[in-house]
């Protein structure tokens, strides 16, 4: 039996759907293991890890949780002792461990450092280390393949203490030390066993009350019994526990998360707010800069606003506190206590800032977790719906456009007239901004808007028509968007083919002037809008500023941007930005003025054409 058999054996036993290999090499092992999403972590980038870092920086970032972990990668005691560790973190209920390596049979099969040859390094000791730590796992080796040691959250008596750990001790005290068992025991006992949960609760109870007994008075056992109730749901007992916990022990850290895990039983019964609030703020007192307690806190009177005076101030105290003194990064706590990450914190900020009267700012803070990678999904739901709710912005949770905010109005490029009274604009890459840079924030404008898209989401001319009182005329072939735009928008969108328009009839019958403020062409695919281009009676009519959508990152052809330009400047137009991408890498717009129409003075200021591709927010904000 190799360890493939016994790792997989445990896989089907359980059903396991989540499997992470550290240390992959060859991917001897990885490859033939059979199971739903599979996660190989090796430094190695020759290796066929799916994740090319080392253990310790994998576990630092990733918290998912796994329901087999085989532990294989470096054979050093303090590396395994600690992928061990931070393998139990994240191990699913009812998973496993699986390290191999633990049985070395000759001293210099485990002597550092490796020295070629058949070598198991001293693994063997970390594994030995957690037989005398912790009698809250279940271990053993399988006697094969050098050794393939098995741990599963359980019940073990801990082994008395070792004082030195040394190999000829170790050869003979394997079987003891290791809880060697043969690959039958293994089939039979583990494989095969149906253990049933209540048994193995009774049989850990009896062992902790049995220390308990011995020694009433040491925090470790009290702390043990208080996370056995809670796990049970004995919100009572845990408390007690909890308690006498934070009274025995020197360790603020523990006083701190056992005031807070207390706090959480009071909150379970659902009856004793006031206590609730009372141990959280103890503990804020034994740890001021943690920031669990400043989050459970802010939460608490999120959750009693409608029966505390002035709940949302102090909720936004709380939060804003926090955020300026409380620790981002500190260390983990033994046991979740229901703390997220410190966005959780900026969430009750942004939350409560809005009951404050801080609407901006809460608007802003809701747009900018929904943009934080950390959040899980039930914060992002959450903060979607406030979005929606409170700032009655129905495209919340749409994919984020690089929105203006009145925030960033003194990093603008150009700082056009009345830009600080805009709250926000609507264009997908600042288009609108850009118009009315150019324009110096021109009042009672006109436009033309060839492929109009959503009426306000990701359009151009929402934010000229609505806060500057523009007129003009928009043209799109989905009737879906332009019955929507016909609802909410004061100018009309018409329903048409924008290829088949005959412009300069088009333009007469609206009664445009010759000179328009704004022309914008966007009909993908870059043929059309290029085809269309050519159909703009530029003889009759000027513009004072052209967005023109060329889609040059996805034209297979590569040759509409170059056309488009040379038959721009046959026209005089100028370009002032090329290459114009909502990120780093999808250049598709190019932004031309008519040089009569605009001030030098701003042509001046706002002109960049490098050749480069240039994220739209960078150069709106001087920032290229
Ligand atoms: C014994 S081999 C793994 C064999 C493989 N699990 C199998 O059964 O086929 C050890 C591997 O661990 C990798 N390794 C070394 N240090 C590591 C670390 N800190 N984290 C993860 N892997 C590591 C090495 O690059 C090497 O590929």
């Amino acid at each position: 039996m190799k360890r493939t058999d016994i790792i997989q054996s445990l896989i089907n036993k359980i059903s396991a759907e989540n499997y992470l290999e550290i240390g992959v090499s060859a991917g001897e092992n990885f490859r033939d293991i059979k199971c739903k999403n599979k996660v190989g972590v090796d430094p190695e980038t020759s290796t066929p890890a799916t994740i090319h870092t080392d253990s310790d920086s994998f576990f630092k970032t990733d918290k998912r949780t796994w329901d087999i972990i085989f532990i294989d990668g470096l054979h050093h005691a303090d590396q395994v002792y600690r992928d061990i560790n931070n393998s139990l973190k994240v191990l699913s209920d009812g998973g496993f461990i699986v390290c191999h390596d633990m049985n070395p049979q000759l001293e210099e099969h485990q002597t550092l450092p490796y020295q070629g040859g058949i070598w198991n390094g001293d693994c063997w000791k970390a594994y030995v280390q957690l037989r005398q730590e912790r009698d809250d796992l279940a271990m053993c080796v399988v006697d094969t393949d050098y050794g393939c040691g098995i741990i599963t959250k359980g019940y073990q008596e801990k082994l008395d203490k070792i004082d030195d750990l040394n190999f000829n001790t170790f050869s003979q005290k394997r079987k003891e030390w290791l809880n060697l068992i043969s690959p039958e025991t293994f089939l039979s006992k583990i494989v095969a066993s149906n253990t049933n949960k209540n048994d193995y609760d009774v049989k850990y109870l009896t062992n902790l009350l049995h220390h308990y007994i011995q020694h009433p008075e040491d925090p470790e056992i009290n702390y043990l019994i208080a996370m056995f109730y809670w796990d049970i749901g004995q919100t009572a007992a845990c408390m007690s526990y909890c308690l006498r916990t934070v009274e025995r022990s020197d360790s603020k850290l523990l006083q701190y998360e056992c005031l807070i895990r207390a706090a959480m039983c009071y909150e379970k019964q659902g009856t004793r707010k006031f206590t609730v609030k009372g141990l959280i703020q103890n503990a804020m007192i034994v740890m001021p800069k943690r920031p669990e307690a400043h989050f459970l806190l802010a939460r608490h009177y999120e959750h009693h606003n409608q029966s505390d005076d002035g709940a949302w101030k102090d909720c936004y105290q709380t939060a804003c506190l926090a955020e300026a003194f409380c620790e981002r990064d500190p260390e983990p706590l033994r046991t979740d206590v229901d703390y997220p990450g410190f966005y959780g914190i900026l969430f009750e900020k942004a939350i409560s800032s809005w009951w404050c009267g801080l609407c901006d700012e809460s608007r802003d803070l809701l747009q900018d977790l929904l943009d934080n990678d950390d959040l899980n999904d039930t914060f992002k739901a959450s903060v979607i719906d406030n979005l929606k709710r409170l700032t009655k912005d129905d495209n919340a949770g749409l994919p984020r456009l690089n929105w203006y905010r009145k925030r960033d109005h003194k990093k603008l490029r150009y700082n056009f007239r009345n830009s600080r009274d805009i709250e926000k604009n609507f264009a997908e890459s600042y288009q609108d901004m850009f118009v009315l840079s150019m324009l110096n924030g021109k009042k009672n404008g006109t436009y033309l808007e060839i492929g109009a898209g959503n009426s306000f989401y990701g359009n151009n001319t929402a934010l000229l028509e609505g806060n500057y009182n523009w007129t003009g005329v928009a043209i799109d072939i989905d009737e879906n968007f332009v019955n929507a735009h016909n609802t909410e928008r004061k100018h009309t969108c018409v329903l048409k083919d924008a290829l088949k328009i005959n412009y300069e009839r088009f333009l007469l019958g609206l009664d445009m002037p010759n000179d328009i403020d704004y022309l914008q062409l966007d009909c993908d695919p870059p043929e059309v809008t290029y085809k269309i281009l050519l159909n703009i009676p530029f003889e009759t009519y000027r513009f004072a500023v052209i967005t023109y959508e060329h889609d040059y990152y996805c034209d297979e052809t590569k040759s509409f941007r170059n056309k488009s330009r040379k038959y721009l400047e046959s026209f005089g137009y100028k370009l002032v930005v090329d290459n114009i991408s909502p990120d780093d890498d999808r250049p598709y717009e190019d932004w031309w003025i008519h040089p009569d129409l605009v001030h030098k003075k701003i042509i001046d200021k706002m002109v960049c054409v490098d050749g480069k591709t240039k994220k739209a927010e960078k150069y709106m904000f001087n920032s290229l």
